[in-house]
């Protein structure tokens, strides 16, 4: 075919060329075409049958190909790659390199195709999606700071709440060091939580949470600080992180301060003060970015008084100190709790229950030693174990059934707030009309409501609005 080659080289090259993915020709050194692979076809749409045999002049010039590298490349035997629009619309890397004979006189020149239309589309495809995180993320934090994290899951509308909230906010934009106090089961770790990821550390590290009140002193010490390998006996001992390290650029919250143990406190003051840890039995200091919160149930001033907390320790600790009150004394945040809770565990279980008048007002005037945890743990029983829709006295801990005396007649309950015993009452009166109607209408009748109406409460209360049947399980 070509008479500077031998059929044998040929072959080969021909073999050779058709197994790349990449377009690619050969031309010979005065820029004949001599072969071209399947790819090259399929890539810039040029029959190489047709191709093979001319000049690339002839090519430019009849506008099969816009330029020819290997021209070019004749010109200085130097390698070069062109980016070049192909008739069909492709945009193609093009490389071409010499090929030299032994005795160093040129042979060919050898071009590759890649094409980068693909990787455009990838490139585009990948901008596009980029912008769309970008603009997800704008959203995420819109929702996080007008409902999410605040309204949604931070429940509560009295003063002192709101104080709180307020309080929280403003103190996330700091890195001073927090403490938390208050009783059990007020939201001590909720609200730890919330100044994190109202702060901007929610993107530069992460929330850790350590329960001091769960370790013995050694094992705290070394969940802490960390460990390199081989600090202790054991030789199998990896070395570890530490909290603070896990924490770094976000957030340590250390749980149940007061029961940190004394003789390890000098060494968690070092760190406070110097921002820097070793690990244990390591050499080198690592420098720590971490904002502190802690929290205690226990009266910690009394407990520097009693020489049983460091008094320096406290003082570093106390920069701001925040109290959360228990729930009896900020009652106003009972309904909404229980509304919350109500409508959180509804989903989980995927049920329709609601309190009976009786049953909320009992709630409400309850004093919730155990504060939010009792509340949240008391509606979830309740909606797990009472056997009908409405939740009713019945179905209250016995507790909080003697705290209120639920004997005493209706005329006689403390007020509580109208609106949501009135809800109650419609609910329980429309449920007892959808039972006991054969039709939606006919229910209507009963109630001397419109269907339309009855469809909206329907809605409003999660009521199926069908005939429920005793036998009906949900
Ligand atoms: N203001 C609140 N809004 C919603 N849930 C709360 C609130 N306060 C506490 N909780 C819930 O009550 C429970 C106890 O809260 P937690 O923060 O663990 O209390 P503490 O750390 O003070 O003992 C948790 O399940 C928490 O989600
Ligand atoms: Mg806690």
């Amino acid at each position: 075919m070509h008479a500077r080659f031998s059929q044998k080289t040929l072959s080969i090259a021909r073999a050779l060329i058709e197994s790349v993915h990449d377009g690619m020709y050969i031309a010979d050194h005065e820029g004949f075409y001599i072969m071209a692979n399947e790819a090259f076809e399929r890539i810039t749409g040029i029959n190489r049958q047709e191709m093979v045999g001319r000049h690339t002049q002839y090519m430019i010039e009849n506008s099969w190909v816009p330029r020819a590298v290997n021209l070019e490349v004749i010109q200085d035997f130097q390698t070069r790659s062109r980016l070049v629009l192909y008739p069909s619309g492709r945009q193609l890397l093009v490389t071409a390199a010499m090929l030299w004979r032994d005795n160093g006189i040129p042979a060919a020149v050898v071009s590759t195709l890649r094409d980068l239309t693909e990787l455009n589309l990838i490139s585009e495809e990948l901008k596009n999606s980029q912008v769309m995180i970008e603009r997800f993320k704008k959203r995420i934090e819109y929702l996080e700071e007008t409902l999410g994290s605040t309204n949604k899951f931070f429940i509560g509308q009295s003063t002192d709440f709101r104080r709180t909230l307020t309080m929280a906010k403003k103190v996330a934009g700091s890195d001073a060091t927090i403490m938390i106090t208050g009783p059990s089961g007020v939201g001590k770790d909720v609200l730890a939580q919330f100044i994190h990821y109202q702060s901007r550390r929610k993107n530069s590290g992460s929330f850790v949470k350590i329960d001091c009140a769960a370790l013995p002193a050694n094992l705290l010490e070394s969940e802490l600080f960390g460990y390199d390998k081989g600090a202790f006996t054991d030789a199998r001992t990896q070395g570890k992180q530490g909290m603070f390290e896990r924490a770094n650029g976000g957030t340590l919250f250390l749980d149940e301060i007061g029961e940190f143990p004394f003789e390890l406190q000098p060494k968690l003051l070092n760190v406070l003060q110097d921002r820097q840890i070793k690990h244990l039995g390591g050499l080198a200091t690592i420098p720590i970015d971490v904002r502190i919160i802690a929290a205690t149930n226990m009266n910690l001033e009394q407990m520097v008084r009693e020489r049983k907390f460091r008094e320096d320790l406290y003082y570093r600790l106390n920069v701001i100190p925040m109290f959360i009150p228990p729930l009896r004394e900020r009652r106003e945040d009972i309904l909404p709790m229980i509304k919350h809770f109500l409508k959180i565990y509804n989903q989980n279980y995927n049920t329709g229950k609601f309190l009976s008048i009786e049953a909320l007002n009992a709630l409400m005037n309850y004093d919730w030693p155990g504060n939010v945890r009792e509340v949240r743990n008391t509606i979830e029983r309740m909606v797990v174990t009472s056997a009908d829709d409405v939740i009713t006295r019945h179905d209250l801990p016995g507790e909080i059934r003697k705290a209120y005396r639920l004997d005493t007649p209706a005329s006689s309950y403390p007020v509580g707030p109208l609106k949501e015993a009135l809800d109650t009452l419609e609910r329980e009166l429309i449920r007892k009309a959808l039972e006991s109607s054969p039709t939606l209408a006919e229910a209507a009748r009963i109630l001397q409501i419109d269907l339309s109406t009855l469809t909206r409460k329907n809605k409003k209360y999660g009521l199926t609005g069908h005939k429920t049947h005793p036998l009906n399980i949900y």
